[in-house]
């Protein structure tokens, strides 16, 4: 299995290709208000609030706040213009992921490798850099309003630092550290939720446009195919979409991607789709935990809200599951299951072994990006087995929302 604390290593051993990833260095989100929206994600999701930039850094048209967990780093950005190109888009699509930064060894390398392979550049290579050392980043565009940046770092920038040492020092140059005593971080540390890196990130493209896509991160990034999923999958009898998972070559970078399909009524994607401007976006983030069952707990606790399912789905969950776990050669499922059903969270397996996983609802107040939760006991796949259950509980939250 692949963890957080291995990748790095296994990619420092790698080679100077420009396009070897190492790992997902950070997610920017663009939102309304930058300041309120780092402590819904402490207080909710358990993150520290550890860095920002404002006013008072000298940071002019935009403010932004560093919130960690783990191995996951979230950056949200708000501008403080009206000609921030992150004003422009909240009004658009309200708040979501726009850049999926990837952490490399040199980031203009791997710009102009990707700019070869036929990438359309978001920005050009730009360094900052001080006495502690330096980080440069270049961006493409990929679906959508989306971006990937690169980012290389040197010095006490360099991502094992930050891994290892937060609060010790900045994560790039411009950030200022929060307050050590600030509240929520303590509360978190006491509370932990337990989450460790982004297992993978999901894209939502218009229909038709998904192995166009594939195609994009196949070229640009050099990607492979991992999984696919067809609409005889991942279906109902009114709505669907098809899906194809792609991997960095390594496999630690994984971005799944989701076209809507033909259905009596409107697919999840449309949904999506029509709630950000009809343009391509991130669909959700899937953040990895070892503890499903401690981390579902603490973030129902501190009010998240999950999707739930009828409760008939585990009227027949542990037989399948625990069926082809068997017929695999595999324990069977070795969380408690009655805690499992109390909690909510979904079960699947596959020849490889079996993952627990749970999503939430909506995290603004269009039905666009969610996060899922997930933890993962040999399986490697997406849990197929739950589309159709987790789809019947969509749609009824789309009916609610009188989007259907
Ligand atoms: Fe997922």
């Amino acid at each position: 299995m692949t963890t957080a604390s291995t990748s790095v290593a296994a990619a420092g051993q790698a080679n100077t290709d420009p396009l070897s990833l190492i790992d997902v260095d950070h997610v920017r989100f663009y939102v309304g208000n930058a300041k309120q929206a780092a402590f819904f994600y402490a207080h909710t999701f358990g993150f520290q609030i550890e860095q920002y930039q404002d006013l008072t850094t000298g940071s002019r048209d935009e403010a932004s706040y560093l919130l960690t967990q783990g191995n996951i780093r979230m950056l949200l950005t708000t501008g403080l213009t009206p000609e921030h190109p992150a004003q422009k888009e909240v009004g658009l699509y309200g708040d979501g992921v726009k850049d999926v930064a990837l952490t490399v060894f040199d980031a203009e390398k791997a710009y102009k490798r990707a700019i070869a392979n036929g990438g359309e550049s978001a920005y050009e290579p730009i360094t900052t850099s001080d006495e502690h050392g330096s980080v440069t980043r270049a961006g493409i565009k990929t679906y959508g309003r989306a971006i990937h940046s690169f980012v290389s770092r040197t010095g006490d920038y360099g991502l094992p630092n930050l891994k290892t040492k937060p609060f010790e020092q900045a994560f790039m140059p411009g950030f200022a550290m929060m307050s050590k005593d600030l509240g929520v971080n303590d509360y978190n540390r006491q509370h932990p939720c337990g989450l460790k890196f982004v297992d993978h990130c999901v894209g939502n493209v218009e229909e038709g446009k998904m192995n166009y896509w594939v195609k994009w991160y196949e070229d640009v990034l050099e990607f492979k195919m991992f999984k696919h999923f067809d609409d005889a999958d991942i279906s109902t009898e009114y709505s669907a979409l098809m899906s194809k998972v792609m991997a960095s070559g390594n496999h630690l970078i994984k971005m799944p991607i989701n076209e809507p399909a033909e259905g009596k009524k409107k697919s999840q994607i449309q949904e999506y789709l029509e709630w950000h401007n009809m343009a391509p976006g991130v669909q959700h983030l899937a953040l990895r935990t070892d503890d499903e069952l401690h981390s579902v707990a603490e973030l129902r606790r501190r009010g998240v809200d999950f999707l739930s399912l009828p409760d008939t789905y585990y009227d027949i969950v542990w037989d399948r599951v625990n069926k082809t776990l068997t017929e695999h050669g595999h324990e069977a499922v070795r969380e408690d299951h009655d805690r499992v059903k109390e909690l909510g969270i979904l079960v699947d397996a596959d020849d490889e072994g079996y993952l627990l996983q749970l999503f939430t609802k909506p995290l603004q107040d269009r039905p666009t990006l969610f996060f899922e939760i997930i933890s993962r006991r040999g399986s490697q796949s997406f849990g197929k087995g739950n589309f159709k259950a987790l789809f019947e509980a969509l749609e009824l939250e789309q009916e609610r929302r009188g989007n259907l």
